[in-house]
């Protein structure tokens, strides 16, 4: 028995200007069928019926996810009055599932993601849920890495070999976001797995370990456990979530806690965090181009182009470059430094 939960309130500030503060990346298509909001939800009812599946969101989109997942029962849709990350966004989820159904496995899974064989991705689940029930630890879906990528948590498992995958492997150490040098060397050291950021867990465990690694917030989440059911549950959200403190639970718990196991996931998985994860997923022209909506290339190569304005988008002696033309912004930019994306956000804010 095991309860989904999706993560849909993350601002997925690297995808702009597609993706933006009013519209997260996780609410757009940004390659295969529908939102990767609602494939995340298609893969989640590979799982578990409607009424076991959980989404977390912001109260700012509320109406994108009423929008686009219509069959979501009402009652199992969470808000939060402001985002605090993702310790805060499991936490309550918990709590929920602990009133509710205690018993539960609980399958907590981000909405930003893409995985291209379904079959093997619930295949992995359905592992990681046998190996929570057994451990009572906190289990991760481990991926194999294949560049140093530094938006990622990095699992230490010792030495990978083949046969291993699917089964369960004790995490030695998690560490969330190396930098790159750090990266790098994990990666060379062959002992090294991505999380992938699907975690499943019994609600004792985490509420446990919640209790144990970030005591202030299982303390200032006490109230809200006890309003659930009752008609105050919603002032008294509003009033002590935003109190709560910001941390992932990578952070926050996966770095700290000595019970993480890891299952090995191999099912083409993609967090798509930037531009150029795009290239690893959707299909490049002969010249090594990727191009979504109206574009006519002439002499160009290795360009991402996206348009969405219904302008068609002529280039012309173009190498390396992004080119993103929105309704209200045209982005030009070396692709190449599409990692970097936060500082052209970051400078823009400085400008108002
Ligand atoms: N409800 C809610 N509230 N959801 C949130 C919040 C929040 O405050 N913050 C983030 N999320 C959602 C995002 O929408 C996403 O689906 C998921 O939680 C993960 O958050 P990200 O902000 O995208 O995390 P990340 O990508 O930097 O890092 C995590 O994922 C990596 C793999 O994609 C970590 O778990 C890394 O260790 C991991 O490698
Ligand atoms: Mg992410």
């Amino acid at each position: 028995r095991c309860s989904v939960v999706i993560m849909a309130g993350g601002s997925g500030e690297r995808f702009w200007p597609y993706s933006r503060k009013e519209k997260p990346k996780q609410f757009l298509p940004v390659a295969g069928e529908g939102t990767l909001l609602q494939q995340a939800v298609r893969r989640a009812r590979l799982l578990v019926p409607w009424s076991n599946i959980y989404i977390v969101t912001g109260c700012q989109y509320l109406g994108l996810v009423r929008e686009q997942v219509p069959d979501l029962p009402p009652e199992n849709l969470l808000v939060e009055p402001v985002g605090r990350d993702t310790a805060p966004c499991i936490a309550l989820a918990a709590s929920l599932l602990k009133a509710r159904d205690p018993g539960t496995v609980m399958v907590v899974l981000p909405s930003d993601h893409m995985i291209l064989d379904e079959k093997r991705f619930a295949e992995a689940i359905r592992d990681a849920v046998a190996v929570a029930k057994e451990t009572k630890g906190l289990v991760t879906i481990g991926i194999r890495p294949t560049r140093p990528e530094t938006g990622y948590g990095y699992i230490h498992v010792g030495p990978i070999s083949r046969v291993e995958m699917g089964r369960a492997l004790r995490v030695r150490k998690f560490t969330e976001k190396p930098d790159l040098e750090t990266a790098m060397a994990f990666l060379a050291s062959g002992e090294y797995l991505w999380n992938s950021g699907m975690f499943v867990w019994e609600v004792r465990a985490i509420q446990d370990a919640l209790e144990r690694y970030l005591p202030e917030l299982a303390c200032g989440m006490r109230p809200i456990a006890e309003a659930v059911g009752t008609a105050s549950f919603d002032a008294v959200l509003a009033g002590h979530f935003p109190r709560l403190p910001r941390i992932s639970i990578d952070y926050g718990v996966m770095e700290k806690a000595d019970n993480v196991w890891a299952v090995p996931g191999d099912f083409g998985w993609d967090d798509l965090g930037t531009w150029t994860a795009l290239e690893r997923v959707a299909g490049k022209d002969a010249d090594g181009n990727l191009v979504q909506g109206q574009a006519v290339l002439v002499d160009t190569r290795e360009t991402i182009i996206r348009s969405d304005s219904g302008k068609l988008v002529v280039t012309f002696g173009l190498k390396d470059t992004l080119v993103v033309e929105t309704p209200d912004v045209l982005l030009v930019a070396d692709k190449k430094r599409a990692q970097d994306l936060k500082a052209v956000l970051n400078e823009l804010r400085r400008q108002g």
